[in-house]
């Protein structure tokens, strides 16, 4: 079982960036809890992280020997129809993921292009909306494999 994980742009900041809205937990919090719940899920778990369209499409294109995709597409999740064509494209279940709850946010957030293409969002759970999201993941891949 091998999941991809993949943070979009300014997760990198996490822990100096607006803390009253996504916490004081670092990028690297969040993925060592990541790390460590898949090794008890026996997942395998890839993580990246980009500030580039471009780079998280490629992610996306190169994510064929993945069982499912975990991602927070962040600010491109208003905005970037390549990342939703990209997860349309691959044949793998996504799990969108987001620490705040977007839909009590500005307007402009209210919007995902992505939600349609995915599997399922999980939004507004700080950073246990990573955790919740990659139990999904494993869960989702797990029937998938089951059924074929
Ligand atoms: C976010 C929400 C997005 O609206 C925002 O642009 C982000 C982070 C979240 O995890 O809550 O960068 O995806």
């Amino acid at each position: 079982m091998r999941i991809l994980v993949i943070h979009g742009p300014n997760l990198n900041l996490l822990g100096t960036r607006e803390s009253d809205i996504y916490g004081i937990k670092t990028l690297e919090d969040i993925n060592k809890s990541l790390r460590d719940l898949s090794s008890e899920l026996g997942a395998e778990i890839n993580i990246k992280q980009s500030n580039h369209e471009g780079e998280i499409v490629d992610a996306i294109q190169e994510s064929g020997t993945y069982d499912a995709l975990l991602i927070n597409p962040a600010a491109y999740t208003h905005t970037s129809v390549a990342i939703r064509d990209a997860i349309a494209a691959v044949q793998i279940p996504a799990v969108e993921i987001h620490l705040s709850n977007i839909y009590k946010r500005e307007e402009f957030r209210h919007k995902s292009l992505i939600s349609p293409v995915a599997f399922g969002q999980i939004s507004g759970f700080g950073p246990e909306s990573y955790n919740l999201g990659l139990r999904a993941a494993v869960s989702i891949a797990n029937a998938k494999k089951n059924a074929s």
